[in-house]
């Protein structure tokens, strides 16, 4: 019998070259199962580029990705969210249109896939879809805006939305780049509860600049600079590094 994975991701010497430039440049990354693992560096650091090969939306030039020990560089994207790894998208994967409870019920029906049209298991899916969506709607304190048309919702409560989406599909490992991007002040601190208690029972690898968010809920911490990982540690490690501190002051330092 094969022993379990050390870790649930880890990346060998991963690389994404656009052109002669390397966004990505030879990063090596490891996330343990049942922690928050956040990245943070500079813009342009290649943060987003990692998660563009992690998610197979952009073909990784060289290296090798393991999910749960298995080599998934040449997976498609949708073969990689059927092995539990998911991705929050910023708004794009909202339906506007439909109600909050309807937006979560499409994604737990979108785990399923072509299952969701057989006529059989109609009946019992959509019950099981209805259930997870009160369950999520639940955790994202939505529950009275549960027949809110989601364009209707403020903006930060449309970004706690879509990670609840990405939540229904019962993924493994969840990935969310930037997810207080353009929030207010007053909904942050329910998207840092979100992320905070996901992380009790998913694996969580998030980006994320807001530092105080970052060292509050990460266990672990990687810091990117030019493609490459600058350091990786405990928030309390990173903090007191002195290659992070010049890093975010860049050539001022
Ligand atoms: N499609 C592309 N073609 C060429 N270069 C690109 C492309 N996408 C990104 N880059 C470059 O790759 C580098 C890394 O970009 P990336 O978006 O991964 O950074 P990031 O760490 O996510 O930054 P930010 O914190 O600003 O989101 C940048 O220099 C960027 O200009
Ligand atoms: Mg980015």
């Amino acid at each position: 019998m094969n022993s379990p994975a050390q870790y649930l991701l880890e990346t060998r010497d991963l690389e994404l070259a656009y052109g002669a430039f390397h966004a990505v440049n030879g990063v090596n990354l490891k996330v343990e199962a049942g922690t928050i693992h956040t990245i943070i560096g500079p813009n342009g650091a290649g943060k987003t580029s990692l998660f563009h090969c992690l998610t197979g939306e952009r073909q990784a030039t060289a290296g090798a990705i393991l999910f749960n020990g298995k080599n998934i560089i040449k997976k498609p994207t949708h073969g990689r969210v059927g092995l539990g790894m998911a991705r929050s998208f910023q708004l794009t994967s909202l339906f506007q249109n439909l109600s909050v409870r309807e937006n979560l019920r499409l994604a737990a029906q979108g785990r399923d896939g072509l299952a969701a049209l057989n006529f059989w298991r109609h009946v019992d899916s959509r019950r099981e879809h209805l259930e997870m969506a009160d369950q999520v709607l639940e955790r994202l304190q939505l529950t009275t805006r549960a027949d809110t048309l989601a364009g209707e919702l403020s903006h930060g409560q449309q970004r706690v939305l879509e990670v609840g989406m990405s939540i229904c599909s019962k993924p493994k490992l969840l990935m969310l780049d930037e997810p207080t991007s353009g929030m207010g002040i007053d909904d942050i601190p329910i998207m840092t509860q979100l992320i905070s208690d996901l992380g009790r029972d998913h694996t969580v690898l998030l980006i994320e600049h807001n530092m105080s968010i970052v060292m509050s809920i990460s266990h672990r911490i990687t810091v990117m600079s030019h493609g490459q990982i600058l350091v990786e540690g405990t928030p309390e490690f990173v903090r007191a590094d002195e290659r992070v501190r010049i890093a975010y002051l860049g050539e001022a330092a």
